[in-house]
């Protein structure tokens, strides 16, 4: 009973730190975003210069420099290979853990055995054969003298396994681990574009053996238990549901080693792994994940049954083990929203529940945005409202897309009257600016916009947007103007965004959708074909550029880009000002409409050529 109470007391403490933690996190990230507006103001007084007719130092423009972006710690391919050879170990050492040290110490003659005895090892004991994970004493009994020292003879034997036990598991841990790495990073590139996705995976598989073992060894709670559909929930809702099966897959091969390879077992708890990782597919809300979860159980105990009607097993013992499945199933939603936020803060995941609450526009940063620059607020909707369309038709994550282009142009809050969207008729600021400085204004918004994303703990997924929607590309008629006057200033870069390139489909569906939205509006008619011209146009230049190198998008996926673009900015339609149909290049997102604006004011010839 002693023991009992001492593990209840360290549960109890675990609990306490867990809860304190996981408070302390809530109140840190709450604390940031109402503090936005004083994060806001202090970022006011560190914008980019703006210094009437004169150039800036190119010196200057370099400080708010970006480049490299966030510092990353899993950023080398070797590391999913430390990773594995550390995890292949562990799996190892989980399996033989009770051959390694003592697992439990004999119980005391005429106490009640609070957990299940079983033989580490293959023993003899009085003339008679013991085989391995044999149970000596059932869990709950009364332990006899006889008991005591079957028990003391196994413990004497522990560390007597089999050789070919010892090498066939390890070489199956190592292959199918192998495979495991293999797969994410070939087939699913995506998916583990990361490390921190591999480390996730692993240790997910690390718990559900650790659990698989405390209860298949030591009888603590019914294997049915074993959070397998937990597992799969979590990869879904962090990672990607199409990676799940074959984790589960591999997860519940190693719960076969540990399960003396108890098919039904396996069965019902692929079941649960299977099922999780697809009914959740359109979980937005904490509710729909609760159904979800009890759909989980609900298939569970159903294939159990199957299981136990196959086998011809006894409906006698079914109903805890049916009651267990249950459990496990509805236990699975609320592990993972217990877990989501403590391993979304310690590896910056971004779960769907995340992006939810990143899209209320009362979040004061959008709040912020809408008074600022009113129509910088109107062409991020808008960009949302077109992407998520397009990312759903080619599978990507629609609702990561729609939170990144809310947010893709915050930065322009600083400097509104800079940008076209935001100016009243007539007026135009960059009359007074000098090319640079005015090239330097443009890209501010991304350098700004990032570092007031810092600020506020937006998650790493959101913030990618903001640098990554102009990538590496030109602010064209800047540039060329430069060229044109035959300026000093010959560096390309200084008229270049800092970049990266978009990294994913994601950002890479928001830069095109952003270029498409701004330049549409500067259409005289939205027909069909003028518009599929400007959008295939506009893609054509990305392409060119390279600025979709690393987006991972396809030529397919492309056209369907385009296609959807098409065929939702044509049926939205204001017009503003007529756009030079034959100046023989794009113009690009929405600085460069700030740049035709400026041909019109200075006098420059209509048809400007922007690159
Ligand atoms: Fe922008
Ligand atoms: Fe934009």
């Amino acid at each position: 009973m002693a023991e009992i109470y001492q593990y209840s007391v360290a549960i109890l403490i675990g609990v306490a730190i867990f809860g304190a933690l996981l408070g302390l996190l809530r109140l840190q990230h709450s604390r940031k975003m109402r503090s936005a507006k004083g994060l806001i103001r202090k970022l006011e007084g560190t914008a980019v210069p703006v210094v009437g007719t004169e150039e800036l130092p190119e010196k200057a423009l370099q400080d708010g420099e970006i480049l490299p972006l966030r510092p990353s710690l899993y950023g080398i391919p070797y590391l999913a290979w430390i990773i594995t050879s550390l995890v292949i170990p562990s799996v190892f050492l989980i399996l033989f853990f009770e051959n390694l040290t003592d697992p439990y110490s004999p119980p005391a003659a005429q106490s009640e055995a609070w957990i299940a005895y079983r033989a580490p090892a293959a023993f003899e004991f009085r003339g008679k054969q013991v085989p391995r994970h044999q149970l000596l004493i059932p869990k709950g009994t009364l332990v006899t003298d006889a008991d005591r020292s079957l028990v003391q003879e196994a413990l004497r034997n522990r560390e007597r396994v089999r050789p070919e036990s010892v090498l066939g598991t390890l070489l199956i841990v190592t292959i199918f681990t192998l495979i495991l790495l293999y797969h994410t990073n070939f087939l699913y590139p995506r998916s583990t574009e990361k490390n921190k996705n591999l480390i996730l995976i692993y240790l997910m598989i690390l718990v559900v053996l650790v659990c698989a073992k405390a209860s298949l060894f030591y009888e603590v709670f019914s294997p049915y238990l074993i959070p397998v559909p937990w597992a799969g929930l979590m990869i879904t809702v962090l990672i990607n549901r199409r990676i799940v099966p074959l984790i589960m897959l591999i997860t519940l091969i190693f719960v076969s080693l540990a399960s003396q390879f108890d098919f039904g077992l396996f069965l019902v708890l692929l079941s649960g792994g299977l099922v999780s990782g697809s009914w959740v597919r359109q979980a937005r809300r904490r509710s729909e994940l609760m159904a979800a979860s009890f759909m989980v159980g609900l298939v569970m105990v159903f294939v159990y049954l199957c299981e136990l009607v196959l086998t011809g097993g006894g409906l006698g013992d079914a109903f805890p083990n049916a009651v267990a499945a249950l459990t496990n199933g509805i236990i699975a939603a609320l592990l993972t929203l217990i877990f989501l936020p403590v391993i979304e803060r310690l590896f910056d995941f971004t779960s769907p529940f995340r992006l939810m609450e990143l899209l209320d526009l009362n979040v004061p940063v959008l709040k912020d945005l809408f008074f600022k620059a009113p129509g910088t607020y109107q062409h991020s909707l808008a960009v949302a409202n077109i992407s998520e369309n397009v990312a759903n038709e080619i599978g990507a994550n629609g609702l990561l897309v729609r939170v990144g282009a809310y947010y893709h142009d915050i930065g322009k809050m600083f400097r509104p009257e800079y940008f076209i969207e935001n100016q009243m008729a007539g007026e135009n600021l960059h009359e007074e600016l000098g090319l640079v400085a005015s090239a330097a204004v443009l890209r501010s918004h991304v350098t700004m916009g990032v570092q007031l994303a810092r600020k506020i703990g937006l998650p790493g997924a959101v913030e990618d947007f903001i640098p990554q929607h102009h990538g590496t590309s030109t602010i064209d008629y800047f540039y060329f103007k430069s060229k044109e006057l035959e300026s000093e200033i010959k560096s390309e870069r200084v008229f270049k965004y800092p970049g990266p390139k978009p990294q994913s489909k994601e950002t890479a569906i928001v830069m095109i959708v952003d270029s498409c939205e701004a330049a549409c509006r500067l259409l005289e008619s939205r027909d069909d074909e003028t518009v599929r011209n400007l959008v295939s146009r506009i893609v054509n230049r990305k392409m060119e550029q390279g600025e979709l190198d690393h987006s991972g998008l396809t030529i397919g996926e492309l056209k369907k880009i385009e296609d959807t673009v098409t065929h939702v900015l044509k049926s939205t339609g204001h017009q503003r000002i007529a756009y030079p149909s034959d100046s023989g290049s794009t113009q690009e997102g929405d600085s460069q409409e700030s740049s035709l604006r400026v041909v019109r004011r200075r006098g420059a010839p209509e048809k400007q050529s922007s690159g």
